[in-house]
């Protein structure tokens, strides 16, 4: 027999509440880890864009809750009124237990359900979609979704290939309740036969990469990917205050805007000074952008992660 259960009272749209960015104060120059390996200040601003990245002595979990509690100063939240943490990372030093649970306790949240996605560099924008499915049913009132991501603990430093590629950080967003719909619907998608493109093995345990191979996907499948969530969210492309793609490297993301048609000054460029900080990346531009008054309260901006998987997930989100 079929029990009827009882349907959970929704609550309307999600929107963007606040948002907090960690950036942890020790930079690394690309002269620094020309003493390691053998590159140059030259090969790595022309091939990535990359000028500096940061490398922080702090855990995931750490640098998550600062940036997590920054988010809700910014929501201007009590601990106490959100029901959910996500953490998306991917570069916790161990799988158990998760960090979603000790980021919520260490920012004050006390009766939150609490877990990680690890989506790679799509992380961020997985867990957004989620959290704003948790409001729109009912299951929470508030989420927090923190990104953050010690890529320095995976990264081999005597491999030129990924280690003046990747840099540590945290950002945040509170996601809320809204009477009008503020983030758009998600599209999404994978490939796991294109898995070892990026990827850190049980007995190697440091991350490898075939650059080549993440930039030609990127560049190409992830056009359609950004054009869809737009279609999707039923706005032109031509009326997005901002285009922040995942922060993989400033080639692919110049290159992604041109296909678009998205001029240069709407697009994000945290890689300058972050280097690719994965799931952290697109929190930490648009936490950028906002603080460099670059964009207003509901302005609307084309959220696209892509990365290891492969995963990707894109959104348009109104700015909080
Ligand atoms: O977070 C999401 C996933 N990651 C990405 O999106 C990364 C995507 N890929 C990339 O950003 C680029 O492929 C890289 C920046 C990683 C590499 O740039 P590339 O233009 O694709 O260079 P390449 O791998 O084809 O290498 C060209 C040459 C090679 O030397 P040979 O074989 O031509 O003699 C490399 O060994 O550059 C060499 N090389 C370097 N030289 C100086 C590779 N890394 C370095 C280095 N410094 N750091």
């Amino acid at each position: 027999m079929i029990h009827n259960l009882p349907s959970v009272p929704t609550l309307g749209g999600a929107r963007l509440l606040g948002i907090g960015a960690y950036r942890p104060p020790t930079v690394v120059t690309n002269d620094d880890l020309a003493q390691l390996v053998e590159t140059s200040d030259d090969w790595v601003r022309q091939r990535t864009g990359i000028a500096t990245r940061r490398v922080s002595s702090d855990t995931v979990i750490e640098m998550g809750a600062i940036a997590g509690m920054r988010a809700l100063e910014s929501a201007d939240l009590d601990p106490d009124e959100v029901d959910l943490v996500l953490l998306a990372s991917c570069s916790m030093p161990t799988p158990i237990p998760g960090g979603a649970a000790s980021v919520a306790t260490s920012v004050g949240i006390r009766h939150a359900g609490a877990a990680d996605v690890n989506a790679a560099c799509a992380g961020f924008c997985y867990a957004l979609s989620w959290a704003a499915d948790a409001i729109r049913s009912g299951s929470a009132r508030n989420v927090l979704v923190v990104a953050s991501e010690r890529l320095s603990y995976w990264v081999d430093w005597t491999d030129r290939t990924t280690c003046v590629i990747f840099g540590d950080g945290a950002g945040a967003v509170v996601v809320g309740t809204s009477g009008e719909e503020r983030i758009g619907p998600v599209v999404w998608g994978s490939d796991g036969a294109l898995n070892w493109a990026l990827a850190v093995s049980d007995e190697e345990r440091q991350l490898r990469m075939d650059g080549p191979a993440v930039f030609r996907w990127a560049t190409t499948d992830m056009v359609q990917v950004a054009k869809n969530a737009c279609a999707s969210a039923q706005i032109d492309v031509a009326e997005l205050a901002a285009f922040i793609p995942h922060q993989a490297n400033l080639r692919i993301v110049d290159s992604l805007a041109r296909k678009l048609g998205i001029s240069a000054d709407r697009v994000a460029h945290d890689v300058i000074e972050m280097g690719n900080t994965s799931s952290a990346s697109i929190p930490l531009a648009l936490e950028r952008l906002i603080s460099e008054r670059r964009l207003e309260s509901g302005d609307p901006v084309l959220l696209l992660g892509f990365g290891a998987g492969l995963t990707y997930a894109a959104q348009v989100v109104a700015c909080p």
